[in-house]
């Protein structure tokens, strides 16, 4: 089984905000990201397919068109929009964290992939924090 990812890039803002919460308490749990007047996150999502390189291609999955597909189905959508208003498939009421955006991101992108498997989903938001999901 061979594993093959491609990165897409996609800019965003967002608030992590709890409105029944006091404003120290957001400040306390959510720190910079309660920032009233919103901030933004320079993301790259990785998307990793695995399965069996194809005899003649070579390839598991064009990676080309799978840029494509991801660009189409998630990060063009999410690109310089405001992930707590913006994006039919985040619901208005969940925090968009990096760990719910990346389960919501799974359930777009995962039917489109055909002729292999997804198999990770990788969404780093700052240098030094990032999440995974393997689709459960
Ligand atoms: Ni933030």
């Amino acid at each position: 089984m061979v594993y093959l990812t491609r990165i897409e890039r996609f800019n965003a803002a967002h608030k992590l905000w709890v409105s029944e919460w006091s404003d120290e308490k957001n400040l306390e749990v959510f720190g910079k990201c309660a920032n009233k007047n919103w901030h933004g996150h320079n993301y790259s999502l990785h998307v990793t397919v695995k399965g069996v390189p194809d005899p003649v291609t070579g390839f598991i999955f064009d990676a080309k068109k799978l840029g494509k597909l991801v660009r189409d189905i998630v990060t063009d959508k999410l690109d310089h929009s405001n992930l707590n208003l913006d994006v039919d498939f985040i619901p208005e009421n969940l925090q968009p964290t990096t760990e719910n955006l990346i389960v919501l991101i799974w359930k777009e992108l995962e039917p489109h992939i055909k002729g292999c498997k997804l198999h990770r989903l990788k969404l780093v938001e700052t240098d030094t924090i990032y999440a995974e999901y393997f689709g459960e």
